[in-house]
């Protein structure tokens, strides 16, 4: 397909149901032209991209296909999403052997087949296998980005809107940080709601801070509870890759949490872990600092020696 300067093309590597959410949301949403699916089962990629490109009448127009690694050459983000998924009683950390040959067995051919543009990566242990894919790629570390806590930042939104009047979680600004796993921790000291600080907000309309601690055990834990209930979770981290998509695709400059590479900031070096950054056609073009209280800026950092010692075991 000819690709004109606007045309916006994604490469989607792993169809399984995180992938295959991802791109159901991403047909409905009209973001970007051209979807390409790329897996080791290739029927299901064909079966998925007839099936998807039936839906395409009712939303927008896209061309959406069964991919090869050559036609990552001139796409414009390939999004990972393969990768063994955790079962019931495992956590994210448990995966990084597995999910770390597989990520090479990936990355390698997109690098081959010339592809410049940006990786979005969702795969589990994600701070980790994002890190890992800076490093197998060469690529700068702006055009990589993870998922990072873009998932438990919305359960947390979603917590809190429901705890609280306000309905609407995008009115709550509130983030999760850290490690996308057992160690993210709520940033309650910088929260928001219409400019309030949240905590002030919490006390005048009478939550304790049991209750907010709740909340962010909760947050944590939700991948779990949806993992015993229906076996995997999926509808939400698909639907936060189509907005990060959408923020890249559209170079919005919107600021979103992600798993960002740290250079400094929080005290933190040559790691990817969970932070707010503005995120556009280049990928990532700042992080945000979070001024964390003391409490938090300790858990950043507690959460940070958790991944580098996954890295150091598992990259060396
Ligand atoms: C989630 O948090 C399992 O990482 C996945 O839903």
């Amino acid at each position: 397909m000819t690709k004109t300067q606007n045309h916006q093309k994604v490469i989607l590597v792993g169809d399984g149901a995180v992938g295959s959410s991802y791109a159901f949301a991403m047909t409905l949403q009209g973001v970007g032209e051209e979807f390409g699916i790329i897996d080791v089962a290739k029927d299901r990629t064909v079966g998925d991209a007839l099936d998807l490109e039936d839906a395409t009448p009712f939303a927008f127009p896209k061309r959406i296909y069964s991919a090869e690694y050559s036609d990552c050459e001139d796409a414009d983000l390939v999004v990972i999403t393969a990768g063994a998924p955790q079962k019931p009683g495992e956590t994210r950390l448990d995966l990084v052997n597995k999910n770390l040959n597989i990520l090479k067995s990936i990355v390698t051919p997109i690098v081959e087949s010339g592809f410049k543009g940006i990786f979005l990566v969702a795969a589990n242990p994600v701070d980790i296998l994002t890190y890992a894919t800076m490093k197998f790629s060469g690529f700068p570390k702006d055009r990589v980005i993870g998922s990072g806590t873009s998932l438990d930042t919305s359960r947390l939104r979603v917590a809190l809107s429901k705890l609280t009047d306000i309905n609407d979680p995008r009115s709550i600004h509130a983030y999760m940080m850290g490690e996308h796993g057992d160690t993210e921790f709520a940033a309650y000291s910088a929260a928001t709601v219409g400019g309030l600080p949240f905590l002030d907000w919490a006390k005048a309309n009478n939550i304790s801070d049991d209750q907010l601690a709740k909340i962010e055990d909760d947050v944590r834990n939700k991948a779990y509870e949806i993992i015993n209930k229906k076996g995997a979770t999926f509808y939400g981290i698909g639907t936060a890759l189509a907005r990060l998509s959408k923020a890249i695709l559209r170079d919005e400059n919107a600021v979103l949490p992600v798993s960002a590479y740290m250079d400094g900031q929080y005290g933190l070096n040559d790691i990817y872990i969970g932070t707010p950054g503005v995120v556009n056609g280049q990928g990532l073009a700042q992080i945000i600092e979070v001024p964390l209280s003391d409490v938090e800026a300790k858990r950043m950092t507690d959460s940070a020696a958790t991944l580098k010692q996954v890295l150091n075991d598992g990259l060396k």
